[in-house]
């Protein structure tokens, strides 16, 4: 006779705002398709209640979760090890359960890399890019594109001291050459960039007419146009790069493949992925 079991593996995510992010709908699809009995929770962390949280789900028996805002980098000193690539990024936005032990990761700038090989088929080694923004999405890209032989990080933000932090950071702890440009006036992309990245929040719902104030009309026609914002895919920065003729890549292959390293760490299973993808093009609409 089966053993009975009547009890879930529990994921989840911590963060404030928590309740419009939509990673549960993807995770919560592939366990259903893999008939897995694993959850996953939106869970409304406050700041200040992060080390009671952690506590928490360690007492649960969690099996690990996810960080979003304004968790990624104040999460660190309650686990008990930190991966090096997440230790490099200074940040953690997905946390696995290794024994009793939670160890940090950081699979958002993985998840940017796999998108930008498989789906936008460009190799990064060799490659120009200007990165957009110098905060936790820029810092896990940057330095994910550098250990993946980028030739050269233009880091350009609005906040010269932040700005300047990373390209240095960049600069001290890897292979790749990176500067920062400050964000003054409008930028204009000169034809030697390979690949411009949106790595802020501008254009992020509910300000979804926002755009990056960035000139395009001097870019290589082949130059591929990346944003991490997820929602909506389709960012003002897409559709004028795509209505000038250059290729581009939206945020959900970000979103889908930083979750999919994320399931396979949680469970161990190859995630099916493109149920991941659809339940995610499902709940945009798309
Ligand atoms: N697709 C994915 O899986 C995924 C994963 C992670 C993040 N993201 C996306 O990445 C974006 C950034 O997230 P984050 O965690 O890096 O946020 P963050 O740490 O708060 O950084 C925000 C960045 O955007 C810049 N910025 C914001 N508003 C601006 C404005 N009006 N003008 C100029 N610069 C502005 C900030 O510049 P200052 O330094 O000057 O403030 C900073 O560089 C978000 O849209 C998020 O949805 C996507």
């Amino acid at each position: 006779m089966a053993e009975v079991n009547y009890r879930h593996e529990l994921v989840g995510a911590f963060g404030d705002p928590i309740d419009e992010n939509p990673t549960g709908i993807m995770m919560e699809a592939a366990f259903e398709a893999l008939n897995l009995p694993w959850r996953y929770q939106l869970l409304h962390v406050v700041e200040e209640a992060l080390p009671d949280a952690v506590r928490g789900v360690r007492a649960l028996g969690f099996q690990g979760f996810n960080c979003t805002i304004p968790h990624k980098v104040a999460v660190m000193r309650h686990l008990d090890d930190i991966a090096p690539d997440a230790r490099l990024i200074g940040a953690v936005n997905t946390v696995r359960r290794e024994g009793n032990a939670f160890i940090g990761e950081n699979t958002d700038g993985k998840g940017f890399l796999r998108g930008i090989r498989e789906d936008a088929g460009l190799d990064p080694a060799g490659k120009r890019i200007v990165v957009l923004g110098a905060g936790g999405a820029s810092r896990a890209v940057t330095v994910e594109l550098a250990l993946a032989g980028a030739a050269e990080l233009i880091v350009v933000n609005r906040t010269v001291q932040r700005g300047q932090q990373l390209a240095q950071h960049l600069n001290d702890k890897t292979d790749t050459t990176a500067r920062f440009r400050p964000w003054s006036e409008t930028l204009v992309i000169p034809n030697d960039v390979d690949v411009l990245v949106n790595a802020t929040s501008i254009g992020l719902y509910p300000d979804v007419d926002a755009m990056p104030d960035v000139d395009l009309s001097h870019a290589r026609d082949d130059m591929l146009v990346c944003d991490a914002i997820p929602n909506p895919p389709e960012t003002p920065l897409i559709k004028t790069a795509a209505a000038r003729g250059l290729p581009t890549l939206n945020g959900l292959s970000m979103l889908v493949y930083q979750g999919v390293t994320a399931f396979k760490m949680w469970t161990g299973q190859d995630p099916p992925e493109d149920v991941m993808k659809s339940a995610l093009q499902q709940a945009f609409g798309l």
